[in-house]
């Protein structure tokens, strides 16, 4: 996959999408698209990429939250073509490609991935027109956040944050191809849980039991959760 680097932007989530925006316009202005067939195909934007930053200055986290982005940490977005499964498929991808550096990470629905109960690392996927940006941060080192971690923090080890990028965006187009719902199933910790799940305009009291095949958390009471930040009672 093309991976585009920078030093320090805002957000990667951002430039990713000015990309998307920018090949999609130029593939609209190709003339000689029936005589130069794979530069079309790389215009059109079919082909995965990736923006990684050293630094963001206004790193965004789920919920308009932000992303606090020092140097030193993994930032980076996979823009793709949209698939309602991208957010367990993103969240399978991160917690296995952190089993390579001796890390056990479960998914707390939907895709924030934890050690214990701290947040090694986050998620946010945006849509624009066809694509999505999957947005990733993975703590590397040290974190003084009191309700996160780090691979440092778990493992005491100084690890090369490009070995992590590789490893992710290796298991991303292998688990992009694949049915990851049983996958995602055994990796979640919310399944069992009373949760309290804080959607956009309600807070849901309830027992999760369920992941379905579009990704929604199911509650023992029926009802199927879309979108929202959960927190674990007990
Ligand atoms: C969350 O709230 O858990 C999601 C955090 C996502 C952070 C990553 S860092 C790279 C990418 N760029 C952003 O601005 N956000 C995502």
């Amino acid at each position: 996959m093309k991976i585009y680097h920078f030093k320090k932007v805002t957000s990667t989530n951002d430039v990713a999408k000015k990309i998307v925006l920018l090949r999609n316009l130029q593939s609209k202005f190709l003339i000689f698209q029936e005589k130069c067939p794979a530069f079309f195909h790389e215009m059109k934007g079919e082909k995965n990429f990736a923006v990684v930053a050293d630094e963001q200055t206004k790193g965004k986290g789920r919920m308009n939250r932000g992303w606090l982005s020092p140097f030193g940490g993994l930032y980076f977005s996979i823009a793709t073509k949209k698939n309602p499964m991208l957010p367990l498929i993103a969240g399978v991808t991160v917690a296995v490609s952190l089993k390579n550096f001796g890390l056990f990470p479960v998914l707390k629905w939907p895709n924030d991935v934890m050690v214990g109960d701290k947040k090694i690392s986050g998620i946010l996927i945006e849509c624009l027109d066809d694509f999505a940006v999957v947005g990733v941060g993975v703590n590397i080192n040290k974190t003084p956040l009191e309700t996160a971690t780090s691979i440092n923090d778990e493992t005491g080890k100084n690890v090369s944050r490009d070995a992590v990028l590789n490893s992710i965006l290796k298991n991303f187009e292998k688990f992009s191809k694949k049915n990851v719902l049983d996958e995602y199933k055994k990796l979640c910790s919310t399944i069992g849980r009373r949760v309290k799940i804080k959607a956009t305009n309600k807070v849901i009291d309830g027992k999760a039991v369920d992941v379905d095949e579009h990704g929604r958390l199911v509650l023992e009471s029926g009802e199927k959760i879309v979108s929202g930040d959960v927190i674990h009672l007990m």
